[in-house]
């Protein structure tokens, strides 16, 4: 050890002691950018999961189910989780977690950075990817902002996604209309990503953001009376990577929004109708493509609202939040598990 020491300078140095230092577990390992993540991803075809963590409870869930099943994670926090968790407190529950699963690839991600500002703080304050969320403005302004951020993330060993094209549906506070959205330009991603100079690239090819994706006259019904909406725009798929060979590409909006947990919350008091999401296999399949990175959050909502209602209607007189909590969390945690072995394909990844 000290022959090896010797030889190195003290920057290697450092990070070599730093190194055996986590091998030993006496300090956790830090949170890792997605690099790595992706490139096992992209050949192994399958997808890393990108979940929003808004509270203890979902931070607790998604991260037990990446160390039981031995999966890569991504644990992305939006603008409304900063302002309603607090980034301490988040920054704090992350740490927490890599405590408990030092083994576990986990990635701290920005979800929708709206603008400079936001991508700074974060990327300062340790997350270690950011997206900046440029869609909704003209390719050069979105190149101009995505480069911006690209290479104030870059000098600091922080990495960025962008997005081109448009996806429906309601972020925190942008609403995206049905009628605005626009399908990503494969003819434009090559200039955008080498003008830009980011690492991964979100598209638009038929998904969008919460739980009511399509309107049942848009839908077939399959043969167990479950709406099956039109296919993703794959060729879309194809063609951009085609054009981007070996580049990870990311599906936001792409909850399923799993009917059985709609059905437990509209049985217990709730009142989703007609909610509908991304069939399972479709999303298989863009695993098994270029996207490496796979967003859900509408999907936890539903299962930690399904585990909190069911529990409440079935113990009407509980009233300590840690009852219903632990059944909110473990329905989450079930789900995470569910989408790691019949979805992302990340099992045994890490
Ligand atoms: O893409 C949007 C995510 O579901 C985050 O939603 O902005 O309400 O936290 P939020
Ligand atoms: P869902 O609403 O389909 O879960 O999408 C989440 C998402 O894209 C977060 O960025
Ligand atoms: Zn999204």
């Amino acid at each position: 050890m000290d022959l090896i020491l010797a030889c190195l300078t003290d920057k290697i140095k450092a990070e070599f002691l730093r190194f055996s230092f986590y091998q030993k577990g006496s300090i956790p390992m830090p949170l890792v950018t997605t690099t790595e993540m992706f490139k096992k991803a992209y050949a192994g075809h399958y997808a890393v999961g990108a979940f929003n963590i808004n509270n203890m409870e979902i931070v607790q869930a998604v991260t037990e189910a990446a160390g039981e099943l031995n999966s890569p994670i991504i644990l992305q926090a939006s603008a409304g989780a900063r302002k309603y968790a607090k980034p301490a407190y988040l920054k704090h529950l992350v740490e927490a977690a890599l405590e408990e699963y030092p083994n576990i690839p986990m990635a701290l991600h920005l979800d929708h950075g709206a603008d400079f500002e936001t991508c700074k703080d974060c990327i300062d304050g340790g997350f270690t990817s950011v997206m900046i969320d440029g869609s909704q403005y003209s390719f050069d302004e979105n190149v101009e902002l995505a480069k911006r951020v690209a290479d104030y993330a870059h000098e600091r060993g922080v990495v960025v996604e962008a997005e081109l094209g448009k996806l429906a549906g309601i972020e925190d506070d942008v609403k995206v209309a049905a009628h605005e959205a626009s399908y990503t330009r494969p003819e434009e991603v090559e200039e955008f990503v080498s003008r830009t100079g980011v690492d991964s690239l979100a598209i638009a090819i038929g998904t969008s953001h919460g739980a009511y994706k399509f309107k049942p006259e848009q839908c077939t019904k399959n043969e167990d009376g479950v709406y099956v909406p039109p296919t993703l725009r794959f060729d879309i798929l194809e063609e951009v990577s085609r054009r981007l060979p070996d580049f990870p590409i990311v599906l936001h909006g792409a909850s399923s929004v799993l009917p059985e947990y709609v059905k437990i919350i509209n049985a217990n008091g709730g009142k989703l109708d007609e909610a509908i999401g991304i069939p399972e296999d479709q999303l298989r399949h863009a695993a098994s493509l270029a996207v490496c990175k796979i967003n859900i959050d509408s999907d936890l909502r539903l299962a930690l609202t399904a585990g909190v209602r069911q529990h409440l209607a079935q113990y009407p007189a509980h009233f300590d939040p840690r009852q219903y909590l632990t059944d909110g969390r473990t329905f989450v945690k079930d789900a995470v598990k569910h989408k790691i072995q019949n979805v992302l394909g990340s099992e045994n990844k890490a």
